[in-house]
């Protein structure tokens, strides 16, 4: 060695760079003569902090489309404060376009993430994500690593805008489909309102799964001030991804890992946040698997205890009335904390080297109308409430400010579908015996029946009832739901039906009880009939038969645990010299 590896003159904190880099002998020579084949100078040999800026572009991925341009500013952030930023692609997973779910892919993502860090000459991480599962799916590789780490959300769209009205992501297609399948909606006004709705680049305006997690990151510190909110195509957006490129090369040179930051107390305000915040269900299975990778307990029962009493103070899509455009405009994020700052720990760590409390001391609200006061929430209830019974016994979730109050407490006939095809098949048929009471179940959603877990559950209505004007019914099934979906929906119930779960023994004329306040979901079906169906249960077959698909149900957890894969559970800290040579 010429010098005491990767040590950068003057300091004392041992890059895990110079391992590669700072080598004498061919060993050496060959990833600098290499990595000098793109131009790059002696200065990303010298010691200094490599910074890796993981990022999930793709054309494929069209809320992601701009991370490219994004990455520019965080390489000047790092070169800035002296560190040298050398940018990656890993898998990209684009909610709109992949099948059968992108949630199938977040656990390979996170492997890709994790591996790729391991295997390369990378001191801290800049993590650039946007649509859904991308940020959890980041964090959760970054977390495996235990690395220095510093999110960066690509931001949502700007309002979209049809005929004087506001559209929201997600929201306003589940109205739009339901008019145009009653003919309230023409097919040419449907067309238009494509366009009128993705006007810019960016996430989901909603506060759907994207602008939640996006929302969460900053809760939990390990994104900067405003992270969630400021729009993709804000200048200021540029700004905070040219901090971020500051603040890693800080938190590398300091030894500060992701560990650090995302410790029990951050979880514990971010589930605080989820509740004030109208946060997707989503969020409860990414947020179990990131903690499970980080060795932080964390259970489901964590989200009730935590957060289901936590009044809904923001009025924002899908359980509002605004955008995220709107929710930066009257102060964002840290605004929102400020106002339920005795729910959260103060004290708990951020990317800036200070407390997360430091950043509220400077957070205004102006629009009490998009961050509501504490004596006029738009909900009550905002955050997750859990139910258990006998149809859920390691539990379900159901997200009251996204639901009808007149149905938390409800007895209706159960109309079951055995999977998704069938319903599809099956739910406009006129003659089809359902009405406003029915409880409507689907079989074969969660993480193993369908592989992912798809955001199946908000069923929509039978078109017989939509034409009578029902706007809402009771349904129940063990997959998820879209962050920008609403209705009195059960979700992920566990143990899932294709494991042989309780779910798989209900029958169309079953009486279902849902009753939130005593978080209760019974099948009224004596425990007798119950064990003669189970014994008589066929599962149905396994969904892929080889490839990745076939790791997948082998190993995924299910959804009370975070569908992670079991063999990821926890986290291998990176090592400095794992050099096999
Ligand atoms: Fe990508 Fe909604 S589809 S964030």
């Amino acid at each position: 060695m010429t010098k005491p590896a990767g040590e950068k003159p003057g300091s004392q904190t041992p890059m895990r760079s110079g391992e590669w880099f700072a080598r004498e002998g061919k060993y050496g020579f060959i990833p600098r003569s290499w990595m000098r084949s793109q131009g790059f100078g002696p200065e990303l040999f010298d010691g200094r902090p490599v910074i890796g800026i993981c990022n999930t572009w793709s054309e494929l991925t069209p809320c992601n489309g701009h991370l490219r341009d994004l990455a520019e500013f965080v390489k000047r952030g790092v070169l800035l404060a002296g560190g040298y930023p050398l940018e990656f692609p890993v898998m990209s997973l684009g909610e709109p376009l992949m099948r059968p779910t992108t949630m199938m892919f977040r656990n390979l993502v996170s492997m890709d993430v994790e591996e790729t860090i391991r295997a390369n000459p990378i001191d801290g991480v800049v993590l650039l994500a946007g649509c859904d599962k991308t940020t959890p799916a980041l964090l959760m590789g970054a977390a495996s690593c235990d690395i220095p780490s510093v999110l960066v959300s690509g931001g949502p769209m700007l309002n979209g805008r049809f005929r004087g009205r506001e559209l929201g992501s997600g929201t306003d297609v589940f109205r739009f489909d339901e008019d145009y399948r009653t003919g309230r909606l023409s097919r040419e006004e449907y067309a238009e309102a494509e366009a009128a709705m993705s006007r810019s680049a960016g996430s989901c305006m909603t506060m759907g799964t994207a602008s939640t997690m996006a929302s969460l990151s900053e809760a939990m510190g390990i994104a900067l001030p405003m992270n969630g909110s400021i729009p993709a195509v804000d200048s200021r957006r540029s700004r905070l991804a040219e901090e971020a490129g500051g603040h890693i090369v800080s938190l590398v040179r300091s030894g500060t890992t992701i560990s650090r930051i995302l410790t029990r107390a951050a979880f514990e305000n971010a589930i605080v946040v989820n509740g004030a915040i109208g946060g997707s269900t989503n969020a409860v299975v990414h947020l179990l698997a990131l903690a499970g990778r980080l060795g932080v307990p964390l259970t489901l029962d964590d989200w009730d205890r935590l957060g289901a009493d936590v009044p809904c103070l923001v009025d924002l899509k899908p359980s509002g009335r605004f955008l995220m455009e709107d929710f930066y405009y009257a102060g964002g994020l840290a605004a929102l904390m400020k106002r339920i700052e005795d729910r959260l720990d103060l004290s708990a760590r951020t990317v800036e080297g200070a407390a997360i409390g430091d950043r509220l001391k400077r957070a205004d609200c102006y629009d009490d109308a998009v961050i509501r006061r504490r004596d006029d929430p738009v909900t009550e209830l905002g955050g997750i409430v859990v139910l258990r019974g006998n149809l859920a016994p390691e539990g379900a979730v159901l997200k009251p400010s996204a639901a009808s109050p007149r149905l938390m407490s409800h007895r209706g006939k159960a109309l079951v579908f055995d999977n998704a095809d069938d319903y599809r098949a099956r739910i406009d048929d006129p003659d089809l015996e359902v009405d406003a009471d029915t409880v409507l179940v689907l079989l074969n959603a969660g993480p193993v029946g369908y592989p992912g877990m798809p955001e199946v559950g908000n069923l929509t209505l039978p078109a017989k009832l939509l034409a009578q004007g029902v706007t809402d019914m009771v349904r129940i099934s063990d997959g998820r739901m879209s962050g920008t979906a609403y209705g009195t929906v059960v979700l992920h119930v566990s143990p899932e039906s294709a494991i042989g779960g309780p779910l798989a023994l209900v029958r169309t004329g079953d009486e279902i009880v849902l009753d939130v306040a005593s978080r209760s979901l019974e099948l009224k079906v004596d425990e007798a009939e119950l064990q003669r169906r189970h014994a008589e249960l066929v599962l149905p077959p396994p969904y892929f038969e080889r490839g990745y698909g076939h790791m997948f149900i082998n190993s995924v957890q299910q959804a009370h645990q975070g569908v992670d894969f079991d063999f990821l559970v926890g986290a291998t800290r990176i090592q400095p010299s794992k050099v096999s040579f």
